[in-house]
């Protein structure tokens, strides 16, 4: 068990998130926000993605950005220039902390690796790649559009323009064996950067692959597989100097996500675009924001009203807003900094907490807890939906 040494409460950050939704081809196991569309008018689009950051600056009260993400959707879609003009927008409305992260995330196929080094000019310091497997056959099934091949020569491309790289890729195929796993993962570390996010196939609701199970076409693995796979994924992983500092995601120290890591640890967002969440404290209240999902309904509103927020949702329950913060923050490694916590909720954390059910599961090595922070331990981690209920009054 990793002693509990801790230094101060980081600042969780404020990041600003665009939503591109747009892609080539709805990949079967998806159901993020992304439609395909003949034709996308890049420069209405762009206008209208301002208009939006204009509306939320407005609302916000920090000024200093720490990230930018750029998400989708198929952002790697977005011309060079749609990317500089989102950039420069935000600069212009907000400072920029010197170090500030700007990831996008990209598909590799050469199409688009064709635009990496004008994104790197237009200001993008992290490109995150869907590579998905190291596996035709796999990516065959997945309905990707890049081969194996493809995606190598992306990231060597994406290398050779960008000192941050990540990829993704998805595991728990059906069929897919320990030692089939044990050997991509194994290759894509030696081609990785310093982070990769690692997701286990889910099958969600209403998409391709949840009609395929249903039809009996594949069976997905059963959950013992795919909870070996998990832990030897962390070991292969920490072996190689990537550990999770995230249920999915691993990084040598001082190259996780700060993007990601401004959710997890509660901080202030901004999400802007179509079917973006954003958290903002307005007047001391922590908001949630939600804009409008569909492309088409989202453009006509900010168009209209310079903004597509369809729910804005004052968290004043603070119960909930314990139960989200502890929910997002114990899936990280580090856990949940107490002074964060009270910090965002305005009342200690232990005014949440069953001490008594606490307890035994620190007595059972599923959590640990110091003067400064609780965490869950890997087992812990591996069972945190089902932790949480338990521990909260
Ligand atoms: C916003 S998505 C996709 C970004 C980009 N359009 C792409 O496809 O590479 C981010 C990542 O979530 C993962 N993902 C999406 N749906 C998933 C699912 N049903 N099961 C597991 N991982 C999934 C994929 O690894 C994907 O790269
Ligand atoms: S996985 Fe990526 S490329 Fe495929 S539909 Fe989803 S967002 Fe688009």
């Amino acid at each position: 068990m990793p002693a509990l040494t801790d230094n101060n409460a980081p600042d969780p950050g404020f990041g600003l998130y665009f939503h591109w939704p747009f892609c080539r081809k709805k990949c079967p196991y998806c159901d993020f926000n992304s439609h395909v569309r003949e034709a996308v008018d890049q420069r209405r689009w762009t206008m209208a993605l301002l208009r939006e950051l204009d509306w939320f600056a407005e609302q916000a009260s920090r000024k200093r950005l720490t990230s930018i993400f750029f998400g989708g959707g198929t952002p790697s879609l977005m011309a060079p220039e749609t990317v500089a003009a989102l950039i420069e927008g935000a600069r212009s409305r907000f400072t920029f902390a010197d170090d500030i992260e700007i990831t996008m995330e990209a598909n590799p196929t050469s199409v688009e690796a064709a635009s990496f080094a004008a994104y790197q000019r237009a200001g993008v310091t992290r490109l995150s790649l869907g590579v998905q497997s190291m596996r035709d056959e796999a990516l065959k099934f997945l309905g990707r559009e890049h081969s194996v091949r493809e995606a190598l020569q992306a990231i060597e491309t994406a290398r050779e323009n960008f000192p941050n790289i990540s990829f993704d890729l998805i595991y728990a195929l059906p069929d897919q064996t320990v030692a089939d796993w044990r050997r991509d993962l194994e290759q894509a570390l030696s081609l990785a950067g310093d982070h990769l996010s690692l997701y286990q196939l889910t099958i969600e609701p209403n998409t391709g692959f949840a009609g395929a199970v249903r039809r009996g076409e594949f069976t997905m693995p059963a959950e013992e597989n795919a909870e070996e796979l998990f832990e030897v994924t962390q070991s292969i992983c920490a072996a190689a100097g990537r550990p999770a500092y995230e249920i999915s995601n691993h990084a040598r120290s001082g190259y996780e996500c700060r993007h990601n890591l401004t959710y997890w640890r509660y901080g202030e967002y901004i999400g802007v675009g179509p079917g973006a969440h954003g958290r903002l404290l307005c007047d001391g209240v922590r908001t949630a924001f939600q804009q409008k999902k569909r492309p088409e309904s989202w453009l006509a509103a900010v168009e209209a009203a310079d903004h597509g927020t369809e729910i804005t949702e004052p968290l004043t329950h603070r119960l909930e807003c314990a139960e989200e913060q502890l929910l997002m923050g114990l899936r990280l490694d580090e856990g949940v900094w107490f002074e964060n916590f009270s910090a965002a909720i305005g009342a200690p954390m232990t005014d949440f907490l069953q001490r008594d059910r606490l307890d035994q599961l620190i007595q059972a090595g599923l959590m640990q807890m110091n003067e400064q922070r609780l965490r869950a331990t890997d087992r812990g981690r591996l069972v945190l939906n089902s932790l949480l209920p338990e521990i909260l009054v």
